[in-house]
């Protein structure tokens, strides 16, 4: 199966990245959310975003123009029922996820494909709940999504070879690389990142440094690009701890202690940069 059009289900930050390459790349793209502002505010920052690419000469000024013109937003579920792909961005919750399914089932053509943009939860779990468990498969970016070169593919259980071999098509054309996860808890990028973003809330739970000694140290001291607090803060504390959580539990393993401090900063609403307030204030 051939994929051209695409359903991007949540205009988050990653349903708007997503939405944002999809588009450059020449697919024609309708991106979903039941809140109207959050579609505006995302077409705001796809175009911020396109308009910094073309000033640095990463793609043409008619190329923007073009992806623009592929990228629709609709507030209506139904209107996702022609397309060939549909790819669900909404927040890390599992009874969300699932409600999103069950709304979405008497909608989709039959040979359409849906794949889950989840940081960790089960395909094989996910895919049970849809009408089609083989035509469903794990499609995992990384934000911010038009920087980041990786996609992790998982499939369930009973993903199709066809189902496979289509979305990996999809995310070579992004011209991204794709690397295969087995379906475990958080995968492969967040079993390893999510739990050393834990292990830095720690240190400062324990006062082994402050948050700019830590995030200092490790972008000096090992080379990351941004400290782990300040990551944290960027995929949003409440997705660290969702996370976490999914690992505690999935693995039953005392090493994945959600950090007390975490538990504690969520519950204080303090999320990250999407609320101006996490482990930095962005006010
Ligand atoms: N859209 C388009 N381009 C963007 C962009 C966006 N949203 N954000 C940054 N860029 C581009 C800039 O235009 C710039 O391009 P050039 O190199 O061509 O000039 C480049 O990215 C670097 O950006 P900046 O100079 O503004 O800023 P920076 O050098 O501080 O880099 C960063 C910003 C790319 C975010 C960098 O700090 C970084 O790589 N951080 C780590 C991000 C990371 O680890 N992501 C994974 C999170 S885990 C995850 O996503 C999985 C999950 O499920 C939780």
């Amino acid at each position: 199966m051939t994929i051209e059009t695409i359903g991007v289900l949540g205009a988050g930050q990653m349903g708007s990245g997503i939405a944002h390459v999809l588009a450059i790349a020449g697919f024609e793209v309708s991106l979903m959310d039941v809140d109207a502002d959050r579609l505006v505010a995302a077409v705001a920052k796809i175009s911020e975003d396109m308009d910094r690419q073309v000033a640095r000469g990463t793609i043409a000024a008619e190329a923007m123009l073009s992806a623009v013109g592929r990228l629709r937003t609709t507030v209506n579920l139904p209107e996702l029922g022609t397309l060939d792909l549909i790819i669900e961005t909404a927040a890390e919750s599992e009874p969300v996820k699932l409600k999103l399914f069950d709304d979405l089932r008497p909608h989709l053509k039959p040979e359409a494909i849906l794949t889950s943009n989840t940081s960790s939860l089960s395909i094989t779990r996910l895919a049970g709940r849809t009408r089609k468990p083989e035509q469903f498969m794990g499609l995992h970016f990384m934000n911010p999504v038009p920087v980041m070169q990786l996609v992790e593919l998982i499939r369930g259980i009973v993903t199709s070879n066809e189902t496979f071999e289509a979305v990996r098509a999809v995310v070579q054309r992004l011209g991204k690389t794709a690397v295969v996860a087995e379906d475990y808890p958080a995968f492969i990028v967040n079993r390893i990142l999510v739990p050393m973003i834990n292990e830095a809330v720690y240190t400062l739970y324990e006062g082994v440094g402050s948050v700019f000694d830590i995030d200092q140290s490790m972008k000096l001291g090992a080379n990351h690009p941004m400290g782990p607090l300040e990551l944290a803060d960027f995929i949003g504390l409440d997705t660290c701890l969702a996370i976490m959580n999914v690992l505690h539990e999935g693995l039953a393993d005392s090493k994945y202690r959600p950090c007390p401090l975490l538990v504690k900063y969520v519950e204080a609403g303090w999320l990250g940069r999407k609320v101006a307030r996490g482990f930095y204030d962005y006010c």
